[in-house]
């Protein structure tokens, strides 16, 4: 079963994109230190650095802090110079001298080999130096949802941890990713466990109707205008919500050591924590899932 941990990115970064103040933001980030988390994940491009750098400036030593380098600028990759600048750059936000995990932040496929040859040996003198302690990677899966980028990451020999879109629509990493990383001992960070799709059952209807339309999926049990309903039915075992049904699926996934929850709901968090270690999906749910979407490496759950 995989460990739980904050995300400060998302469509919710903390609650700041729906409306909520910093002052909210650091308040859940409280709430999730008190509830047991002690995994941070943000990045310069959320805007959440010093709200995280602020919640954990007097407990640093007790929180396994990621956060990223963004390494495009106008379309191209950026130099070892202009990472060392976003480094240091976090290294104030975030009001600490060392940083846990360092991401290269949504790295495309194309853009792979660049990033690694020219990106990572700074990264590396970073780790020598003592600012960085592990050296991760994170795809851009709205861009590459069938994870060419990782399938190329986790042949080298080069990355501690990566970070994987994972979830009920697309399980594609399931066998492209997850046992390669596993054999190569590489951390696996789940997200978009829920993102839109699987917040709430609305969208899923549309998105089965499409796959129908496309040709991907014949079989006549599924009900087409609730197609999840099934995970939140069916007596003891069942989830109350969808949202509860994708973190339990993806906490139990095996090769994913980490999910990432992002939300700026205080309620929320409480519930994706209890999912995220709670009981994996009923074994007849699991399989029902698996076959509804299997092979569909193009949803990313938006
Ligand atoms: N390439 C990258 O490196 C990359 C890309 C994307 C994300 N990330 C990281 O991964 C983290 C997780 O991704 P994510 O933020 O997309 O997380 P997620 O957990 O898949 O989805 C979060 C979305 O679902 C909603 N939600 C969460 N819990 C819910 C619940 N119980 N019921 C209904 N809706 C719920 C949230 O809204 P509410 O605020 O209303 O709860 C939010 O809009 C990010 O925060 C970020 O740290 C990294």
């Amino acid at each position: 079963m995989a460990r739980a941990g904050l995300g400060s990115g998302g469509h919710s970064r903390l609650g700041l994109a729906n409306g909520k103040s910093e002052k909210e933001a650091l308040a859940l980030i409280n709430q999730a230190l008190a509830l047991g988390v002690n995994f941070i994940d943000t990045a310069p491009l959320y805007g959440t650095e010093h709200i995280v750098g602020e919640a954990i400036k007097k407990k640093r030593d007790k929180v396994v802090l990621s956060t990223k380098v963004f390494p495009y600028r106008d379309g191209e990759v950026i130099t070892p110079g202009d990472l060392h600048h976003s480094l240091q750059s976090s290294l104030n936000e975030l009001k600490t001298d060392y940083i846990d995990i360092v991401h290269l932040h949504g790295v495309t496929p194309d853009a792979y080999e660049q990033c690694r040859d020219s990106l990572l040996p700074a990264l590396e003198t970073a780790q020598r130096e003592g600012k960085v302690r592990f050296i991760g990677v994170s795809e851009y899966f709205q861009k590459d949802p069938a994870h060419r980028m990782l399938q190329y990451a986790i042949q080298d020999d080069c990355w501690d941890t990566i970070m994987v879109g994972h979830n009920i629509l697309n399980q594609s990493a399931h066998d492209t990713v997850l046992p390669r990383a596993q054999e190569n001992n590489v951390g696996v960070i789940g997200m978009f466990a829920v993102r839109r799709a699987l917040a709430d059952h609305t969208m899923i209807g549309d998105i089965v109707a499409d796959m129908i339309a496309r040709g991907l999926y014949y079989s006549k049990k599924v009900d087409t205008k609730k197609p999840l309903a099934f995970l939140t039915k069916g007596g003891k075992g069942r989830a109350k919500t969808l949202a509860e049904a994708a973190y339990r699926f993806v906490s139990h996934e095996e090769g994913i050591d980490m999910v990432l929850t992002g939300t700026g709901n205080r309620d929320h968090l409480k519930a994706n924590l209890a999912a995220i270690y709670g009981a994996p999906l009923k074994a007849e749910h699991l399989e029902r899932v698996r076959e509804l979407f299997s092979g569909i490496n193009y949803l990313t759950g938006e």
